[in-house]
């Protein structure tokens, strides 16, 4: 192992989703095990602007602070470690991959991805977009640059200590080579604290297109894993990710909740199955006084006016203000 990938795994012993106890779970592991399920989940997870959220696409406002990000170290190739942690499957980010622009306060830098599923396509994401929900949706973890460590980012008292960037993933006919990297891994993860590297792979090839990363929602949030912190600033991007059907359900197939179960010689006993990781998403949150803005995701919105007419209005609506 290279010194970098054994930094990076000295860094995800203090990573997000095992932050707080170890006894919260989804509620697919709750209905058979005896776990808190997303309704008594610990810390801030019953307090305050929640998330994950339905997007209702009639309520978004449209924000022109919304402008592109900038994202840097994004196409650094790599091989990257990978842990099954019981929850998810997680990467650690290392800190070059930052990002700025987007509407953010200044440049944050990576922490770590993961991923929410299924074992169906119509089912597995997060966030929900008027009451859609995708087949699997990646998470990209960053905190503000400022914060030395994980650990004084949870501490810190700013709303906008993490910036976390959602990509809806769908199923499409088409075989994606990127997130195929990881699949090829998953056999050496199945089990929980399993961990790997992959072949060399940057997030660039992860993601849609850099053009195809300019279109998003913004809302403040939370974490979606205990302790839910009420700290971070979320981008759910228009454009998803299309990934084979196939793909898709490898990870409820592959990946389990379970450590790894020692076979014992006592045929009386009926074998103990192992189980696997499906639904891994929290359920959507209440809204409550927040407000989803937008920076102009058409074919989502209903086209009251001509295009070229709203921007202008605003515009004019500026120029009478000030
Ligand atoms: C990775 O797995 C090995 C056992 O295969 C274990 O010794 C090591 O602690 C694990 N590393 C992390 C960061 O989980
Ligand atoms: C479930 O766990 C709680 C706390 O760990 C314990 O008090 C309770 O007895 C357990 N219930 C069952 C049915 O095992
Ligand atoms: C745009 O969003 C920012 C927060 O990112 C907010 O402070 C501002 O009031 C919003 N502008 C409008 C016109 O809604
Ligand atoms: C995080 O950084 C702070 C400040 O540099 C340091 O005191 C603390 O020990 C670090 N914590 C961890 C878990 O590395
Ligand atoms: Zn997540």
């Amino acid at each position: 192992m290279s010194l970098f990938l054994k930094l990076l795994a000295l860094t995800l012993a203090q990573s997000v989703a095992s932050e707080g106890t170890d006894d919260w779970c989804y509620s697919s592991q709750a209905k058979v095990l005896n776990c808190s399920g997303p309704e008594a989940w610990p810390g801030y997870c019953q307090t305050g602007e929640q998330s994950p959220i339905n997007i209702i696409t009639k309520q978004i406002k449209l924000n022109y602070s919304l402008v592109d990000f900038k994202f840097s170290g994004y196409d650094l190739k790599q091989e990257t470690f990978i842990k099954n942690n019981g929850y998810t499957i997680k990467m650690p980010l290392p800190d070059s991959a930052k990002i700025s622009g987007g509407g953010l306060s200044g440049t944050y830098k990576g922490v770590e991805s993961h991923l929410h599923w299924s074992d169906s396509v119509d089912k597995g994401s997060e966030h929900t977009i008027d009451g859609k929900a995708f087949a699997m949706e990646m998470h990209v973890i960053h905190m503000k640059e400022k914060f030395a460590n994980l650990s004084m980012a949870l501490a810190s008292s700013d709303r906008d200590a993490f910036a976390v960037l959602g990509f809806l993933i769908e199923a499409s006919n088409q075989k994606h080579e990127g997130f195929q990297i990881i699949l090829d891994a998953l056999d050496k993860v199945s089990y929980k604290n399993g961990n790997t590297s992959t072949k060399p792979l940057s997030l660039e090839e992860l993601l849609p297109d850099v053009k195809n990363r300019k279109k998003y929602f913004r809302y403040m949030g939370s974490l979606t894993t205990p302790d839910c912190d009420v700290k971070v600033i979320w981008t759910v991007f228009k454009t998803t990710i299309g990934l084979h059907k196939d793909q898709i359900l490898q990870f409820s197939k592959k990946l389990f909740y379970n450590e790894k179960i020692q076979s014992t010689p006592s045929p009386s006993s009926s074998p103990i199955k192992d189980f696997p990781i499906i639904d891994n998403f929290r359920p959507v949150q209440e809204l409550k006084n927040r407000i989803v803005y937008h920076n102009g995701v058409e074919g989502l919105l209903p086209h009251t006016w001509p295009k070229f007419l709203a921007p202008l209005l605003t515009y004019l609506l500026a120029i009478l203000l000030y």
